[in-house]
């Protein structure tokens, strides 16, 4: 066992003790219910894993950045992923409180720098759900299409020409918002029947495509690069802005490009570590549940885009729906339709499980002070964080009825690598200051691993365009002003070193 540890007040870069943290969750008014298992969660991690990326992304990257390289851009992905989620895996068993990096961070790097996170993460899952809300608007709208039914044009969002509000999207994130105020187990059962809907049909696209492949569309398999007619430095990577190369699709740098895009297709695994406080056995689940997910996904990737591109040409790919459209091609119109429905069911957990990985970080900030505690009262009867999951709904369905998709994907995509690096830098710090704690699960080759995952996901960013950082550093300074005006006056480690009587 360990030694019980003060926590540290040195200001902005005071640290929550492990055992504060632990501590704060089992105040019966502030206390989650334990009730998921390892199952529970890679159920989970599968539900939120697979969505827009797989079914939507694979065929804009493969047509515009990568051709049938794609499948090695998943790879690529997929490795810094699989980097991240060792170090993920270690906090999450260490440190089994709800709010995922914002957590970790607080115990191992500080407090402003645990802030940062937690605002990092709105970006990530709030912006993550409009999104997926989005594109799941946009599979139900052509599943309407070929029922005969049709929207105003004007209720289709605003990535359709004469539309102005995405009524669909609007809808789905307030359903999902009472499902999850009304608890956690109605909302993992409903998962669970969904996410077999989705892995069935991605097994459908796999197996019935393997018979459509023709072995001409794999070549070249990693096409020539070429400059885009429209390229401004502002739309490029930022790793080709700074290294002064004309911009180029395809390509080996082609591969890194499309890897920072389709990343989106791997975030959520780093969402089943934000259940950690809602898990029976922490320790042990928890590691389970994250690799398990991540594993999982990464092999249907790889498969579907292979698939996928060896069924069509990749410059003929659909961008809006390419895993349908490719068995449209192919004269397959029934299997387009089946995983039409299946991409529509299954959008509906990713962006559930989005909603409730915000709520728990939003709920971790406000039990620490850094967000008015009005939000972390949790629900007499059902237990849930209600307020911060109302609050945040609401915001988010609106957010999703009228913004656009495309550039919020990469802003998502930025703020989660940055995540991943402070998770990766806390793994090293912690094992520094808290080489007593007992951890059930410990990355392997520390510093090591967590220093290769620092530069590997540092790595994807750079591939970013220069626009989604500069967008990233306006939010992030607009986080930092709040810190300054509300939460490093009212944190609870503030008020605890003050002596005075917490609220
Ligand atoms: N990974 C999730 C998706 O692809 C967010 O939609």
């Amino acid at each position: 066992m360990s030694t019980e540890q003060p926590a540290r007040d040195t200001g902005m870069f005071r640290t929550k003790s492990v055992e504060q943290s632990i501590q704060d969750t089992e105040e019966p008014e502030h206390a989650l219910k334990k009730t998921l298992s390892a199952w529970d969660l890679t159920v989970f991690g599968v539900g939120v894993i697979i969505g827009t990326g797989i079914f939507v992304l694979t065929g804009k990257v493969a047509k515009e950045t990568a051709g049938p390289a794609t499948a090695l851009a998943f790879v690529t992905a997929g490795i810094v992923c699989a980097l991240a989620a060792l170090c993920y895996a270690e906090f999450a068993s260490t440190v089994p409180v709800a709010g995922s990096a914002y957590t970790f961070a607080y115990a191992s790097l500080g407090e402003l720098p645990a802030w940062i996170i937690g605002w990092d993460l709105v970006l990530e899952f709030a912006l993550g759900t409009a999104v997926v809300a989005v594109g799941w608007s946009g599979y139900v709208r052509s599943l309407f299409d070929n029922l005969g039914w049709h929207l105003p044009a004007v209720l289709e969002g605003p990535d359709v020409p004469g539309g102005t509000f995405d009524l669909l999207a609007f809808l789905l994130v307030l359903v999902l918002t009472a499902v999850l105020v009304v608890g956690m187990k109605l909302s993992a059962r409903i998962t669970a029947v969904v996410v077999a809907i989705k892995v069935t049909v991605v097994m459908i696209v796999i197996i019935a495509g393997l018979f459509f492949i023709v072995g001409d569309n794999y070549s070249p398999f990693i096409p020539d690069p070429v400059t885009p007619p429209t390229s401004s430095g502002w739309d490029a990577p930022l790793v080709q802005t700074i290294f002064g190369y004309a911009p180029t699709n395809f390509g080996v740098m082609g591969i890194f490009t499309a890897a920072s895009v389709v990343f989106f297709a791997f975030i959520g695994f780093d969402v089943v570590a934000t259940a950690a406080e809602e898990t029976r056995l922490p320790q042990r689940d928890m590691p389970r549940g994250i690799l398990g997910s991540l594993l999982i996904c990464t092999v249907l990737y790889v498969a579907v885009s292979l698939v996928v591109t060896g069924m069509q040409n990749y410059s003929r790919l659909s961008v809006s729906a390419p895993l349908a459209d490719a068995f449209k091609d192919v004269g397959h119109p029934v299997y387009g339709g089946i995983i039409s429905f299946g991409a529509a069911v299954g959008l509906t957990t990713v962006c559930l499980i989005l909603l409730l990985g915000q709520t728990r970080v939003f709920f971790a900030m406000s039990r620490d002070g850094l967000l008015p505690r009005f939000f972390s009262i949790t629900h007499p009867r059902f237990r849930t964080p209600y307020r911060p999951t109302i609050l945040l709904g609401v915001v988010i369905a609106v957010v999703a009825g009228f913004t656009s998709i495309n550039e919020l994907a990469t802003l998502v995509n930025i703020g989660t690598l940055f995540a991943f690096v402070v998770v990766a830098l806390g793994v090293i710090i912690l094992r520094r200051t808290r080489p007593d704690l007992h951890r059930a699960f410990r990355t392997p080759w520390v510093p090591a691993l967590p220093i290769l995952s620092v530069a590997a996901s540092v790595w994807l960013m750079l591939n970013l365009p220069g626009e989604t950082w500069f967008r990233f550093a306006v939010w992030m300074v607009i986080g930092i002003v709040v810190y300054a005006l509300y939460g490093r006056s009212h944190s609870r480690l503030a008020t605890r070193a003050r002596g005075e009587r917490l609220p």
